[in-house]
This record gives C-alpha cells, sequence and structure tokens, in this order.
C-alpha cells in the first residue's frame, strides 16, 4: 500500500513551517520561478509568465492527490513569508524517493534549507516507510552540495550525461541519506 498521507503533512521547525502551496502564493511562486538563478540548476527555463505559476501549482496538486509526491511551500513563522519550496519528486514505497529544493535568494546563507532538509528528512524516515532519500544535483551546484552533506547526505558518485537540459547532457552528483545513517528517527 502506498503510505503518501491523504491529509497533507504540516511539518514545523525552530523558525520554518512547511505547508501546502496554494493560490495565494502564486506570485511568490512566480517570483522565485522567473528567477535566473534559482532555475540556473534546474531542467527549467525561468518562467515569463504568471500562467507558469499556476500550471506549477497544479501540478504539485494533482501528484499530491494521485499520492505520487508531496511539495511543502516554505514559510517563516515569524510573519509566514513564503521563501521557497520542498519535496518528494518520485517514490517507491518502501525502498526509496526523490527530493529537490529551492528558496528565494533573498533568504539563502542563512541555514533556512537545512533546517527544512532535516524535518522532512525526519518525517520520511518516520512515516514514510523509505529506506533510502535521494538527491541529484549538479556538481557547480556547490550550495546545494554543502546543504545535503551538512544533512549528513553522502555522494555516492557521478552519474555521467544523466539529463539533457540547458542544451546539453548533465553529470550530476548522487547524494543519498540511509535510514540507519539519520541518527535522528
Ligand atoms: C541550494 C539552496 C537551496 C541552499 O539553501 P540555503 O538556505 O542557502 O542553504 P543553507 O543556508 O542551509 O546552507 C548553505 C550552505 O552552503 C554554503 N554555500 C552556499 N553557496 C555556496 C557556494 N557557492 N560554494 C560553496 N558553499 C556554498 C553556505 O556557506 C552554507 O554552508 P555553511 O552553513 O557551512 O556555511 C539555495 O541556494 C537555492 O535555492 N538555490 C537555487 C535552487 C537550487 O539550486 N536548488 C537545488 C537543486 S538540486
Amino acid at each position: 500500500m502506498n503510505p503518501l498521507p491523504t491529509e497533507f503533512p504540516v511539518l514545523h521547525t525552530g523558525r520554518l513551517t512547511l505547508n501546502a502551496i496554494t493560490p495565494v502564493n502564486l506570485p511568490d511562486l512566480y517570483r522565485e520561478f522567473s528567477n535566473p538563478s534559482v532555475t540556473r540548476y534546474y531542467n527549467l527555463l525561468p518562467f515569463t509568465n504568471q500562467e507558469k505559476a499556476a500550471e506549477l501549482l497544479s501540478y504539485f496538486t494533482k501528484r499530491f492527490e494521485e499520492k505520487e509526491g508531496i511539495r511543502w511551500g516554505i514559510f517563516l513563522k515569524k510573519d509566514n513569508s513564503f521563501i521557497g519550496t520542498i519535496g518528494i519528486n518520485s517514490f517507491n514505497p518502501g525502498d526509496r524517493c526523490n527530493i529537490g529544493f529551492d528558496l528565494l535568494p533573498n533568504y539563502w546563507n542563512k541555514g533556512y534549507m537545512s533546517e527544512a532538509l532535516e524535518i522532512i528528512s525526519l518525517y520520511i524516515f518516520a512515516s514514510l516507510e523509505v529506506n533510502r532519500i535521494e538527491a541529484e544535483v549538479i556538481p557547480e551546484n556547490e550550495g546545494s552540495c554543502r546543504v545535503l552533506e551538512k544533512t549528513g547526505f553522502v555522494k555516492e558518485g557521478l552519474l555521467r550525461d544523466w539529463m539533457y537540459f540547458n542544451e546539453k547532457y548533465q553529470d550530476m552528483y548522487m547524494y543519498a541519506l540511509l535510514k540507519r545513517d539519520f541518527n535522528k528517527v
């Protein structure tokens, strides 16, 4: 049985609430994904119109309803500002899932993504019958590699020509965190 929940799982850290993204957040989603420094390492061109943000939100919502993934919005507890997203892109019940994350640049380098990554790792291992969390990262994306390593993800190797985007086949690092190595469950 697929253990992804029917009710959206709201998560809390010291400074953040991770919650569903709703139509109220569409301007924030557009602001984030129209910024080339956010999409630079994604298989995604920067958004040039608001409809793209609505399409992305519909995609996240549909995947949650069909129990294929979960995408949380990351909100600051102090004023409920939307600062980014994090989530499960693909899910193999019993075995593993693959995650992704992004933040609006104003909020980079303040430890927010490390905080969000730690709480979703805890949630995934404790609630979703997953033994391994994977993330693929372009080697030049040093901030992303660092966040993963700080949370205990291990760089397992280089996936050569793993994905075609930005007009070429991209090598990517495979990072993974195993349940037995995550000592907070
Ligand atoms: C990757 C990203 C999510 C990091 O979020 P963040 O909240 O800034 O991360 P944190 O503050 O928790 O940690 C960042 C760490 O990376 C380090 N770092 C940031 N940029 C770096 C760089 N260019 N080179 C080396 N280290 C870097 C920081 O110093 C910090 O490490 P420290 O705590 O040891 O000092 C954010 O930069 C982002 O949204 N980037 C664009 C989207 C993206 O690339 N997503 C990931 C796709 S796999």
